[in-house]
């Protein structure tokens, strides 16, 4: 038996057992010190030539980043150190030397295609570690939450012989003979399920083939899709909120070490997680988007033209920093050097993503200011939307038009429906879309038309409408695009082990 890193506020002063792999080697003539992964955290072994004798000593000056070794020691408390411990080490058993291990440097340093060709090794940087336990930590409040509530967790098909969202981002596959898809959303299993168990949800893979590169975008990605009997689009809002807030609250609870290593700014969070959700109607959120209407004094445009000018400060100022690190150099000694170069790269990298905005904003608020009434919001409209709140936002009662045939029509005005996106603040836009459903066969089958449809197809859902239909509703959560607002990542593919999206397949 060995024991993990996670568990040594029990051991401390005690001797362990750890095995895990060397993700960063310091050593002097008498001292090694490691920085090691187990999994379960981070801790720095020191291996000193008094404490182990010669012969370990020399083959643990010769063990390379990522060999896997299991260490023998004491476990002390070390402030200093991330996790608050580190590793006396008395006795050392090497499982394999690494071969020169390729990912050398921090995240924003190594390029991303290249850490995406790699995704098999960039998993194991500290940084994704923090990712993807914040995405296991979701996972499991989102169960916690749905089935404190007494939700029924159930499975869609995955091979579907209907679309749901519409025909244009599926993925076809031959089954045995018949043309089928892969599930672009369990929704529709999801009402006929509600209609046995009252409340359900789904958690399943979900499939897009959308030619989408955004950073908001994957082929494939993971939703969550309760679906309610006896609900209206309101107690689904409600619901919506009470969700978003829980899993919010959970993950700031549990993940402090994951939080802080991804640097993440927790007080936006916070409000979330305790703090109402703003309901906007559609007609006023294109208002607002165009800066036509403030929001709490606040105006998206020049929200905007504000943002720039904060950005065309920082880069002067970063400039200046770098110049003077840079003159500074020849006077400097080793160690000093070697910090300063490394913050030079940061800063560049700071410099760049500025860069990269200041050219993006000027198209994003011309494409606000013309956009017009009765559209669907791109990414760059959700983007200046929500960048003038600090908490996710509904947007609710939308144009018929943009949105599936499923969605219920607003009594006496049927140009819109009773649709809701969640969207997240900071710029990171729609996470969630729900909507109450339409119980009206007739108006069902109109819309089945009217979207180019197959009657055909539908007919097994049209009997949900025959054999006592209720007032439901539902909504879908993208898995991916909670981790990317609550971990704050500039893209979605770092959201999932290994990424599937437009050019995407490997590794
Ligand atoms: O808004 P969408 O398309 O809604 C539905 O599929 C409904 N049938 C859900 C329901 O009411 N049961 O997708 C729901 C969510 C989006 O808000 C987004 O978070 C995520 O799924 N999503 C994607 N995530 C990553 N990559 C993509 N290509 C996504 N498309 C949608
Ligand atoms: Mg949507």
């Amino acid at each position: 038996m060995h024991q993990y890193i996670s568990e040594f506020s029990k051991h401390i002063g005690h001797q362990v057992i750890i095995k895990g792999w060397i993700i960063n080697i310091r050593t002097s003539k008498t001292n090694c010190f490691f920085d090691f992964r187990d999994g379960t955290g981070f801790t720095q072994c020191v291996v000193s030539l008094e404490e182990v004798g010669e012969e370990i000593f020399e083959k643990a000056k010769n063990l390379s980043l990522e060999s896997s070794v299991s260490f023998a020691g004491k476990v002390v408390q070390n402030e200093k150190n991330l996790g608050g411990f580190e590793v006396l080490v008395q006795g050392m058993e090497i499982y394999h030397l690494a071969e020169g291990y390729p990912i050398t440097k921090e995240d924003k340093e190594m390029g991303v295609d290249f850490l995406s060709d790699n995704r098999h090794l960039w998993l194991r940087t500290k940084r994704q570690w923090a990712i993807m336990k914040i995405r296991n930590q979701l996972i499991m409040s989102i169960h916690q939450f749905f089935q404190s509530e007494n939700f029924v967790q159930m499975d869609a098909p995955l091979l579907t012989g209907n679309a749901c969202e519409g025909t244009t981002d599926l993925f076809a596959t031959d089954f045995f003979g018949r043309e089928a898809y892969l599930s672009q959303s369990g929704q529709l299993y999801g009402e006929a399920m509600a209609m046995a168990m009252g409340k359900i949800y789904t958690f399943g893979p979900t499939f897009r083939a959308e030619k989408s590169n955004t950073p908001r975008h994957l082929s494939e990605f993971w939703m969550i899709e309760p679906e309610m009997a006896f609900y209206t689009n309101e107690d689904n809002m409600n619901l919506i909120e009470r969700f978003i807030k829980s899993v919010i609250g959970q993950v700031l609870f549990n993940c402090k070490q994951e939080l802080e290593i991804l640097n993440r700014d927790t007080n936006l969070l916070q409000k979330a997680a305790f703090s109402n959700f703003p309901r906007i109607p559609y007609t006023d959120a294109v208002k607002i988007l165009r800066g036509e209407m403030d929001y709490h004094g606040k105006n998206c445009i020049q929200t905007q033209k504000d943002d720039m000018e904060k950005f065309q400060n920082r880069i002067h100022e970063i400039e200046q920093d770098i110049q003077n690190r840079q003159d500074s150099i020849p006077t400097l000694s080793k160690g000093q050097v070697k910090f300063n170069e490394a913050k030079i790269l940061a800063l560049q990298s700071e410099q760049r993503d500025l860069e990269e905005k200041l050219r993006n904003i000027p198209k994003w608020i011309e494409s606000a200011l013309a956009f017009e009434d009765g559209n669907d919001f791109g990414n760059s409209d959700e983007t200046v939307l929500t960048r003038i709140f600090e908490t996710p936002i509904m947007v609710y009662n939308w144009p018929a038009k943009v949105k599936s045939f499923y969605m219920k029509e607003v009594d006496g005005n049927p140009e819109y429906v009773k649709g809701v996106d969640l969207l997240a603040p900071e710029g990171f836009g729609e996470i969630v879309g729900g909507s109450e459903r339409e119980t009206d066969i007739n108006v069902l089958l109109r819309k089945i038309d009217e979207h180019g449809l197959e009657r055909r197809v539908f007919e097994w859902y049209l009997d949900l409408r025959r054999f006592g239909s209720v007032p439901h509703a539902g909504f879908g959560l993208g898995l991916e695009r909670l981790v990317r607002w609550v971990c704050n990542l500039p893209h979605v593919r770092e959201t999932i082990p290994f990424q599937r999206r437009y050019g995407r397949i490997e590794p």
